[in-house]
């Protein structure tokens, strides 16, 4: 037997490790993950009921056409029905679009390092991956144009970049877009947008009327708190939606994630609380950072990518055995710093009392080394 060769040289994601891996491996009673960009206060308590309502249903297939949530969500963004996409997570859409636009001879434009899905489902369809790294954290979108020739069919905007947090704005993001080729569809990752604060954080959906060639990718894994029941989605002009949609398995989303994102949706004070104190908890790391003099760039998400100056995988070691899991930048292209998911206020605190003992232990030992 022999899998497509693209798939010989391709690893397996590597997710954060399981909670009950590091308690066990540790003999740890508690344990702190902030490792996958997950919301520390769980979902909306709406959602919680809508599941448990959806309980008597599990026998019957759920609704391909995700009618109720679509109908819902189109109001809440104000968008036709027929520019709505879901996904199995918002990874799935990843996925469908990269099925859907790239084959062998053809490329597709992506920031580095960013997330890593998109390069991943690329090479998986044989497409030739053009990769521009950040500047400065940011995406380098004059590097990005001059990437773009005849062949590409996809250029892929995170913004909140994970694993920087940076974003692009306004400014940039409408300049750019007024000079890609309309044969190149521009997908633009906004999995982070409940958690933007920036004044000057384009609202894309907007643009939706301006730009035919566009596709707005969002999430319930994040603010909604919903992750384990895997449903995004995408944004576009419904030509493109229609073109794409034979890609997508027939029940792709679940009864129990419909239903929950149904609801999830109609709680919007609850957003905006996580939204708030996730600000405050951004507040609590650069504080940590400035005091203690540590590189980090400053994050529209929910995480934050902090620069130590030796080895992130050094730094999630000792994080590990004290019971807190975080990200090292060793697997995410920024070796010596880690990516830490906000979390709560108790949270942070714990995670921020562990680094400040761990510099204070590694400066006490240099000073030693020196003396
Ligand atoms: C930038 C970005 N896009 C997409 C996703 C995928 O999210 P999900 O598949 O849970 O919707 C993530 C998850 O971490 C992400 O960080």
């Amino acid at each position: 037997m022999k899998v497509k060769v693209q798939l010989q040289h391709l690893k397996p994601y590597q997710p954060g490790k399981p909670i009950e891996e590091v308690k066990r491996e540790y003999g740890l009673e508690t344990v702190i993950k902030l490792a996958s960009n997950e919301n520390p206060y769980g979902c909306s308590e709406k959602a919680k009921k809508a599941i448990a309502e959806e309980l008597g249903q599990l026998a019957i297939y759920p609704d391909g056409y995700a009618r109720a949530l679509r109908e819902a969500l189109a109001a809440h963004l104000n968008v036709k029905e027929e520019q709505l996409i879901f996904g199995n997570g918002s990874d799935e859409v990843v996925q469908i679009i990269c099925r859907a636009f790239l084959e062998k001879g053809t490329n597709t434009v992506m920031a580095t390092p960013t997330f890593p899905q998109y390069r991943h489902n690329a090479v998986i369809e044989g497409a030739e991956i053009r990769e521009v790294p950040l500047v400065n954290g940011h995406h380098d979108l004059e590097a990005m144009l001059a990437a773009i020739d005849e062949a590409t069919r996809v250029v892929w905007i995170c913004s909140p970049n994970n694993p920087t947090g940076t974003y692009v704005n306004e400014t940039a993001l409408r300049s750019f877009l007024a000079r890609v080729p309309k044969h190149v569809l521009v997908v633009i990752d906004e999995a982070y947008y409940e958690y933007v604060q920036a004044d000057d954080y384009p609202e894309t959906v907007s643009f939706l009327n301006e730009y035919e060639n566009i596709m707005i990718l969002r999430t319930f894994s994040k603010a909604y708190g919903l992750a384990a029941l895997r449903i995004g989605y995408g944004i576009a002009h419904e030509n493109i939606i229609r073109s794409i949609e034979p890609a997508r398995e027939p029940f792709n989303t679940s009864r129990l994630a419909q239903a929950a994102a149904l609801a999830a949706l109609s709680d919007q004070v609850f957003i905006r609380d996580c939204a708030e104190r996730n600000k405050q908890g951004l507040e609590q790391f650069y504080r940590f950072c400035e005091e203690q003099q540590l590189a980090y760039y400053r994050s529209e998400g929910n995480f934050i990518l902090i620069d130590f100056g030796f080895s992130g995988d050094e730094v999630f070691q000792y994080l590990l055995k004290r019971g807190i899991i975080v990200r090292s930048g060793c697997a995410l292209g920024f070796p010596t710093a880690v990516r830490i998911t906000v979390g709560s206020q108790q949270q942070n605190e714990a995670i921020i009392h562990a680094l400040t003992e761990m510099l204070k232990e590694r400066r006490g030992h240099r000073c030693k080394e020196t003396s």
